[in-house]
Order: structure tokens, then C-alpha cells, then sequence
């Protein structure tokens, strides 16, 4: 879609004639992103950027009325059904919801009821609020207790028939049950997909090439427009409840109250639904839902208020096509659309070249991104991302920014397929992808072959070695690593411990402390860390080599089966010369936790010369203390523990690693067996469950306290 210069101009600024243009443009924009939103569900720009629109087109209509178009989009609510569905008239339309972005945005809402009911400036106004669940609406009609008809929101006014298809739904009970129901009732509310789900349905698309959807909501309505709703059934599709259409009678006189009604009939209710009786109130629930976000598992784009009395809500009705007695408050995208500058190939630790992009500096959900993650070159080509492309990134609570897709109509002219570069960009050996031996495939991966000869998979392996979960040696981190490799001060494990015999026998001038940055203090400093690390446990030791596929579990389970570090050489030396075959390789393939990969892994480190060398000489600066089991009963032992939220004094890593020394068992979700819920900040649906199930929950301090740290 062309852009002219009027469509730059603030709606203020515009000629009448320029107005025109202007809708004309907007109304052609808004419906062809429409349509790839609601019929093909696949947008090409951020929600936000489209409501950008939207609100651009109400914007010049407010200043030109005469101008609004029979065809404007402010009198159409989505896309006119496609054809090959039966049609269903709603009886009541079904609208959308006004937005408000910023908190005084929600003060107004409140003020303006207020005002429109004639109550007095400090006048009580209780509001429900809810998650505003980003799915797909759905309408639903109860004739005497029994599902009879579901539609799609379509026009509004007119949707989709798909009736057989939400019958395979299980959270929409065929019958409902319970006191009250009324003869007929159409209710309304939100079909969504689960994250996990998601990831699931996208994983077999992919196997089955098949489609692979942009995100859980276009993959939600993909599925309910199947034609075969035997297609559908196989979808874990969800469904919440959030208000109705024609009734022949309601069950209460507030919102609030027919929302507990429905719970009774059995629909399935958002369990965060709270009645706020001030704007504070309300606020505070928006905060708690954007810190929750992240871990509910389902996509929520913002909260929905909702005047509690339904008189109320009779009196304010509507404006266009919104509801005043309701407002949607949207979180700040976490969408936006920037320039890819550039791709950067970043080579790691076991070789593995992996594409980095380099955008235009934007801000996505308050923070500024300047790169972001691009997995691999099979997905650079599915997502067929170019460079000088506008992209679309998404960042999601604290996940690492991620490419969604492209902005087709915005590509610049010439821009060439990307192309994966054959050869490390740090040493120049060939980069290849391996093949999968027992499934003949090609690894996603394209991996360096250099090797020891890399100086960017050497660093990396420098960078891993004195890495928290390793060595973990203050005052040298990553920074220091790039700077001391480059200046030839350590290349390899044992540099690290020779580094101030060495720097002792320099000329002065070349010594560290006349480097910026490094007065005699630090440099002391460091040279200590690095004594005090002489010493070190063996599954930290295993951990910190780097071999490929030995994290730290797997470490952490050959330290226990083998004790000391000259008993687990010993049997991998042996499996490098009997191979696969042997009585060695199988003795630690029986090992729990360990399987092929993983000696496969173990056989080509040991079976490389260079590498038993580089050992030799740091066992000659270290000492691997033997595994020590935990002891045999702290007060944890046996119990199961989980860890939730933020942790302040540690990482994830780190007191999941202390609690099982300590003998607990470190499970990922709440469930009757967990002992103990370990809460951080922001914690979120498992901190509720434990809640629920009556487990105790410990704050951080009460845990450390707990197992004596404190
Ligand atoms: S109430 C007339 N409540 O948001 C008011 N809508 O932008 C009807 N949505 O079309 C909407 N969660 O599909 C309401 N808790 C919630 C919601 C919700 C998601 C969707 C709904 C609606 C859209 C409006």
C-alpha cells in the first residue's frame, strides 16, 4: 500500500481534499490488514500498529465528519464472514471495546460514568476486572440447558456457524447445570490457546510441514475455522466466559453476579476475576496481571473493566461500536515493527554458528531492543527474513526479543535471500551440518569444524570455564576473557593459574596493573580469586571443561558414578580405544542420566590428543576434590522442593544445585507431593497452586534460613 505525503501529516494538519485522500487510503489499509487478520489469520503488522490506524481514521473523521465514508472502518467491527460457514445473525451485537493505554486513560472511563449517570464526582463505581484474554470471541446459545448453536463474532453483526466444531471443545459444557439457568441464553466469551499447547500444535505442524503458526491466538482461530471438526477435536482448544448476548433472563442484577451463576452452571471463569471498588483498586489489579503475565501460560493483552450493575450498564449503553459502561486497558505492545540492519554470526562454545539480527534500536514493551535471535538459517528461510527487511519483533516478558516475521509490502527493492556463511567468520575452517546418525538428518546446526584451532570457540570455552556454575572466578568474566585471549595473556584452562607467575617474570611496563582499568588493587584482587579456586569439586571440574552435551545434571550424574576425577578418565581413555563395543563404553552408557550422545561426546574429547594435553597441564595447577555426597540428612532431605518467581541472592541454577547437594528433590511444577513452594518476586501460577493446595511457602530469606545459609 502506497504512503503519500498527506499520510505523513497529523490528522490536524491535513486539507480537506488530503482528509479524503486520507480515509480513502485508511479505509483500503484497515480492510486488507483486516482480512489477513480475520480470513486468513495472518497479520503482517503488530495490533498496535493497527490500532495506530484506527485510531488515525477516527482521528481525521472527528475533524471531518461530512467526510466519513459508507465503507469507513469505524462502522465495521472485523471482517465479513467467509463463505464456506453457515451464517448466524447475532441478536445482540457483538461490539469490540474501547482502549485505554495509561492509568489517567482509566480515571477518565471512571469519571465519565460518573458524569453519564448524573452521580456526584466521588460517587462509588464497583467495576469487575478480568484478564483480557487474547483469543478468539465466540458466542454460545443454551436452549433449555442444552448447547445448541456457536458463532463467530464476524461483522458483528453477522459471524460463522461453527457449531460442530465448538462441540469438540471440552471446556464448553453441552448441558448446564445447576439452579437458574434461563430458558434461552447466549453466552459469550474468549477461545484461546494454551502456550504449551501451542508450542506442541506448532512442533507437528512443522513435522508434517505443515503450517506453522505466527502465535497461540492465530493458531486458536486456525483450528476453530476448520471445515472438518474432527481436525478441530484434535486441538486443545480453551474457552473463559466473560459475559452474553440475548437472555431470556438473567440469573442477577450485577456482573459479578451472573459471573457466579455461570460458575455454578459450569462455564469455566477466569480465576483472576476480581470486583474493584475504586480506580486504585483497579489499578493495582492491572499491575499484579503485568507481572503475571509472563507465567500464565496463556496470552492476555491487557484487563477488561466492567461497570458492576447491570442497570448501570442499561443506562450508559453504547457509542459506535463500543460499550461505555466497559474498556479494554491494554499492556504496552509487546510488538513493533523496525529495520534488520544486518546479521551477525556469533560462534560458540562447541561451534555452533548461530544468527544473530542487528535491528534499528525500537522500544517493545518499554525496553529498547537493538538485536534479537535468529535461531537458525532454516528458520531465517521459513520466516524468509532479508536483510534491509522491516520486521515485526516481539518480546515477551523476559524472554529474549524474537523475530515473528516480516513486513512483505516493506521490503526494499533487491533485497537477496540470506545466505548462511560455509565458513567460520573467526578461524575460516569449513562450517558444516552434521548428519543425524540415527535419523540421517541434517542438524539445524552449522557448526565450525576448527575446532582448537578457533580463537571464537576458544574464547567461549574460557568464557564457560570460569562461568558461575564452573569455576566461578570473581573478577574474571566474559569481558576480561575477550581482553586476555586477545592479548595473548591465557589461551587455554592452565593460563588461567599461571597468570601471575607470568605476569611477575614481564617487563614492567607490561605487566597487568599499568593496563586501564586494572589498578594494583584489582589486579590483586584477581590474582586471589584465582588462588582461591585451586581446589574444586568434581562435578564442577567435569562441568567446566565444556564437552559437548555434559551440563550440568550430566556432570553433576558422572561425578556420582565415578567419584574421582582419575576413575572417570580412566574409564572414558578406555572407551575411546574399545569404542562403541566395549565393556567400558557400555559401563558408563548404563550410568543413570547418561546415554549415547553423551559418551559419543566423551570419546571425542578424550580422543583428542590436544585436549588431554590442555588437561594434563591444569591438573598440574588444580586439584579435583572427590564427589562428596549430600550430606545424610539436612532439614530437606527427601523433600520436594519448588522454586518460583525471581530469586534475588541466587540464581535458578544455583539453589536448585544447593538443594539437591542438601538431599531435596527439585521438581518444575506444584503438585500434592510438593513439601515446600520457594516464592521470589513475580511469582505467578505456581505460587496460586500452592496456595490452593495448602503447600507452605517460603520466601526466599525463609528458605536460605531453612537449610542454614543464613
Ligand atoms: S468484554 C461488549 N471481556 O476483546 C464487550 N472481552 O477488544 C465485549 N476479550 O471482542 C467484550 N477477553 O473477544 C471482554 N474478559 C474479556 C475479554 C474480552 C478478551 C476480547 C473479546 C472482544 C475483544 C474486544
Amino acid at each position: 500500500m502506497k504512503a503519500t505525503s498527506a499520510s505523513k501529516k497529523h490528522a490536524d494538519e491535513l486539507t480537506e481534499a488530503e482528509a479524503k485522500a486520507e480515509l480513502a487510503r485508511l479505509a483500503r489499509e484497515i480492510a486488507h490488514h483486516d482480512a489477513l487478520y480475520y480470513r486468513q489469520d495472518a497479520p503482517e503488522i503488530p495490533d498496535a500498529e493497527y490500532d495506530a490506524l484506527r485510531e488515525r481514521n477516527a482521528s481525521i473523521e472527528r475533524r471531518f465528519p461530512a467526510l466519513v465514508r459508507a465503507d469507513s472502518p469505524s462502522r465495521r467491527v472485523g471482517a465479513p464472514p467467509v463463505e464456506t460457514f453457515g451464517k448466524v445473525r447475532h441478536a445482540v451485537p457483538m461490539l469490540s471495546l474501547g482502549n485505554a493505554f495509561a492509568e489517567e486513560d482509566v480515571a477518565d472511563f471512571i469519571a465519565r460514568v460518573r458524569r453519564f449517570l448524573g452521580l456526584g464526582e466521588h460517587a462509588g463505581v464497583d467495576v469487575t476486572a478480568e484478564p483480557k484474554i487474547d483469543g478468539l470471541s465466540i458466542s454460545l446459545t443454551y436452549e433449555n440447558r442444552r448447547f445448541v448453536q456457536a458463532a463467530t463474532r464476524g461483522d458483528g453483526t453477522e459471524g460463522e456457524n461453527v457449531t460442530a466444531n465448538v462441540a469438540t471443545i471440552r471446556q464448553v459444557p453441552q448441558i448446564l447445570k445447576g439452579k437458574g439457568v434461563p430458558d434461552t441464553i447466549e453466552v459469550r466469551g474468549e477461545i484461546y490457546l494454551a502456550h504449551a499447547d501451542f508450542e506442541k500444535l506448532n512442533a507437528e505442524q512443522a513435522a508434517a510441514g505443515a503450517k506453522v503458526f505466527a502465535n497461540p491466538r492465530n493458531a486458536a482461530a486456525g483450528s476453530l475455522r476448520q471445515l472438518d471438526p474432527s481436525i478441530t477435536a484434535r486441538r486443545p482448544l480453551r474457552f473463559f466466559a466473560y459475559g452474553w448476548g440475548a437472555a431470556s433472563a438473567l440469573p442477577a442484577d450485577t456482573q459479578s453476579g451472573v459471573y457466579e451463576a455461570f460458575r455454578h452452571w459450569g462455564l469455566p471463569l477466569n480465576p483472576l476475576m476480581r470486583l474493584c471498588r475504586s480506580t486504585e483498586e483497579i489499578l493495582a489489579f492491572y499491575r499484579e496481571m503485568g507481572t503475571k503475565r509472563a507465567s500464565l501460560g496463556y496470552d492476555i493483552d491487557g484487563v477488561v473493566y466492567k461497570v458492576n450493575r447491570l442497570d448501570w450498564q442499561e443506562r450508559l449503553g453504547f457509542v459506535s461500536r463500543a460499550p461505555r459502561w466497559a474498556i479494554a486497558h491494554k499492556f504496552p505492545a509487546e510488538e513493533a515493527t523496525t529495520r534488520l540492519l544486518d546479521i551477525d554470526i556469533q560462534v560458540g562454545r562447541t561451534g555452533a554458528l548461530t544468527p544473530a539480527a542487528k535491528l534499528e534500536p525500537v522500544t517493545v514493551g518499554g525496553v529498547v531492543v537493538s538485536s534479537a535471535t535468529l535461531h537458525n538459517e532454516d528458520e531465517i528461510a521459513r520466516k524468509d527474513i532479508r536483510i534491509g527487511d522491516t520486521v515485526i519483533v516481539r518480546r515477551a516478558g523476559d524472554v529474549i526479543p524474537q523475530i515473528m516475521g516480516v513486513v512483505a509490502s516493506k521490503r526494499p527493492k533487491g533485497a537477496r535471500p540470506f545466505r548462511m556463511p560455509h565458513v567460520c567468520p573467526a578461524c575460516g575452517s569449513q562450517a558444516i551440518r552434521e548428519i543425524d546418525e540415527k535419523t540421517g538428518r541434517e542438524d539445524v546446526v552449522r557448526r565450525c569444524t576448527g575446532g582448537l584451532i578457533c580463537p571464537a570457540q576458544a574464547k567461549e570455552r574460557l568464557k564457560h570455564f570460569v562461568s558461575r556454575l564452573a569455576f566461578d572466578i570473581e573478577g574474571l568474566g566474559e569481558k576480561q576473557i575477550e581482553l586476555f585471549y586477545d592479548e595473548d595473556r591465557i589461551r587455554q584452562p592452565a593460563d588461567i593459574f599461571t597468570l601471575a607467575e607470568r605476569d611477575a617474570r614481564l617487563p614492567a611496563s607490561d605487566r597487568l596493573v599499568e593496563k586501564k582499568g586494572f589498578g594494583s588493587k584489582s589486579v590483586e584482587k584477581l590474582f586471589k580469586a584465582i588462588d582461591e579456586r585451586r581446589r574444586i569439586g568434581l562435578d564442577r571440574f567435569i562441568y567446566a571443561l565444556g564437552i559437548r552435551h555434559i551440563g550440568e545434571t550430566t556432570a553433576r550424574d558422572l561425578a556420582k558414578a565415578f567419584g574421582t576425577f582419575a576413575t572417570f578418565r580412566a574409564a572414558a581413555l578406555a572407551a575411546v580405544k574399545g569404542g562403541r563395543d566395549s565393556d567400558a563404553y557400555r559401563e558408563i552408557d548404563n550410568i543413570e542420566g547418561i546415554g549415547e550422545t553423551v559418551v559419543d561426546s566423551l570419546i571425542a574429547f578424550f580422543g583428542e590428543p590436544h585436549n588431554l594435553k590442555a588437561l594434563e597441564g591444569l591438573l598440574e595447577q588444580v586439584t579435583v576434590e572427590r564427589f562428596v555426597r549430600a550430606a545424610a540428612v539436612s532439614p530437606v532431605t527427601d523433600k520436594t522442593v519448588v522454586f518460583t518467581g525471581t530469586l534475588e541472592r541466587l540464581t535458578r541454577s544455583e539453589a536448585k544445585a544447593q538443594a539437591e547437594r542438601l538431599g531435596a528433590k527439585v521438581a518444575g511444577s506444584v503438585s500434592g507431593k510438593t513439601d515446600y513452594v520457594v516464592a521470589g518476586s513475580d511469582a505467578g501460577s505456581k505460587l496460586a497452586k500452592a496456595r490452593e493446595l495448602g503447600i507452605a511457602v517460603l520466601s526466599e530469606d525463609e528458605w536460605l534460613k531453612l537449610i542454614g545459609e543464613r
